[in-house]
């Protein structure tokens, strides 16, 4: 069941001159060697204790999965509110792992409650989420490593006043926290209130968090095999540890886009062939866009580094944006994420016996479809020497995803460490937030309001 990683197509060979050579390669190793070292030197240290996670939440792992089986006994819904590293990891896994229209399925067949991630503030969707909950079936479990997050700290008020004024004393019943064990407001909130806590580690950033409990409760309530989804990531991050860049998976990938990004190309597609992984690409582009959009690097040089993550899904977007890929600049790479084995078989009917250009199709699976599709795109954008590559899934499973989950984040933690840069820290998320905190009137961010006050005022004659 392992992952495939397979660049053929990033290489001189088969792109011709836009590609990748050997000696491009070579005179990298250095950069290569010192990335890995750096990273597997300081793995567990500062915010990289996301790379220990597959090893060691034996005794959270089995809080969390009896925790799961008791809201899984008593509530039809269950409800995320979090956003960003705090709501796409779950979402993604969800949208791998379970059925693809799990809250339509009947209550028998679904085995776990319905989902919901309220990763928004806009009020039409908050509106719409609790016009179809029933609150006496509801569980939410609030989410923010910082605690003081206004977006899940907003939802939480708004639902914590539903839940008392419903509940009473026993609202607390319908909510979970999951933060930082000790900074931050939701972990005082929570020891006030006294809700179920699960804690994210201090070195686990957002985007880097759905291995602990953020990722692992919303899982484990779903009935996901959350242990086969930490074997699957441990595995992955054995692959990753090897030394030699040509055996280990993450680090070549790292390579490769490094030598992308210093040949100008900006952009980073992330194209999966199964609407199982859509939400991945999601995920992907959060934890690609913040890890490596940076000004600074840490040497205090401005470097204004990054490579614009853009996602998109096979085959809907070969009829939107492959038109793009395949003729306009040679600015992008696009990363294809394929499946071998769906997990159903869908044959295409007999019928148009009179049209053959239509005949063709049947007796054909849409198995065979998608998967000519996805090597047609492939071939496309290889003719067209566009710079591709294949990650391609065995099939989607807790196993595999796991394995993808930790394949991206090495892969951005060698790549971050070759481009100079913290790779764990968004102080362009943090201006907005406090720019956020001081238009509301928090307390201590007067000198911001302030800031904001004295901004440049728009001007009438730039809007028509
Ligand atoms: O990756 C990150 O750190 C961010 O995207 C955060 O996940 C996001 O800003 C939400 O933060 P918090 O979990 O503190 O509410």
């Amino acid at each position: 069941m392992k992952i495939r990683f397979d660049y053929n197509n990033m290489m001189k060979e088969y792109v011709g001159d836009e590609g990748i050579s050997q000696s491009d390669l070579t005179k990298i190793r250095p950069i290569i060697q010192k990335a890995y070292d750096s990273v597997q030197n300081n793995r567990g240290k500062g915010m990289t204790q996301w790379m220990d996670l597959p090893y060691s939440q034996a005794e959270v792992v089995d809080e969390i999965m009896s925790f799961a089986k008791s809201v899984r006994k008593k509530f039809d819904n269950f409800v995320v509110l979090g956003i960003g590293g705090s709501a796409l990891g779950p979402m993604a896994v969800f949208q791998a792992l379970c059925h693809l229209r799990h809250n339509e399925l009947p209550k028998s067949k679904r085995k776990a409650p319905k989902f919901y991630v309220e990763d928004n503030v806009d009020p039409e969707r908050m509106t719409a989420l609790l016009d179809v909950l029933k609150l006496e079936k509801t569980m939410f479990n609030v989410i923010t490593k910082s605690g003081s997050t206004s977006e899940t700290m907003s939802q939480y008020l708004i639902i914590m006043d539903l839940l008392k004024k419903a509940f009473g004393d026993k609202a607390k019943e319908h909510i979970v926290a999951t933060t930082s064990q000790d900074k931050g407001n939701l972990i005082k909130i929570a020891k006030q209130e006294g809700l179920k806590t699960f804690y994210i580690p201090d070195g686990v950033g957002g985007r880097f968090s759905e291995l602990c409990p953020v990722g692992l409760l919303p899982a484990a309530v779903l009935g996901i095999n959350i242990k086969e989804l930490l074997r699957g990531a441990a595995s992955m991050d054995r692959r990753c540890k090897v030394k030699n860049y040509k055996r280990n998976p993450a680090l070549m990938a790292a390579a490769l886009q490094y030598i992308c990004i210093n040949k100008g190309k900006n952009i980073s597609v992330m194209m999966p062939y199964a609407d199982s992984l859509k939400l991945m690409a999601d995920w992907y582009c959060q934890l690609w866009g913040e890890s490596l959009g940076k000004a600074v690097d840490l040497d205090g040089n401005t470097v204004y580094v990054g490579q614009t993550p853009v996602k998109a899904l096979g085959v809907t977007d070969q009829h939107s944006q492959v038109q793009l890929y395949t003729e306009g600049p040679f600015d992008k790479v696009i990363t294809l994420v394929g499946v071998e084995n769906y997990r159903s078989q869908v044959t295409i009917s007999q019928g148009c016996e009179d049209f053959p250009d239509v005949s063709f199709l049947s007796g054909h699976t849409l198995n065979e479809l998608i998967k000519a599709e996805m090597l047609a795109t492939e071939y496309a954008l290889t003719k067209n020497r566009r710079l591709n590559n294949l990650i391609m899934l065995p099939e989607v499973n807790a196993h595999t995803i796991g394995q993808l989950l930790m394949f991206f984040m090495m892969q951005t933690a060698y790549i971050g460490s070759m481009l100079n840069i913290d790779a764990f820290n968004q102080p362009g998320v943090e201006e907005g937030k406090n720019a956020t905190y001081a238009l509301l009137g928090r307390k201590g961010y007067e000198k911001k309001a302030e800031e904001l006050q004295n901004k440049k005022q728009k001007s009438d004659k730039y809007i028509i």
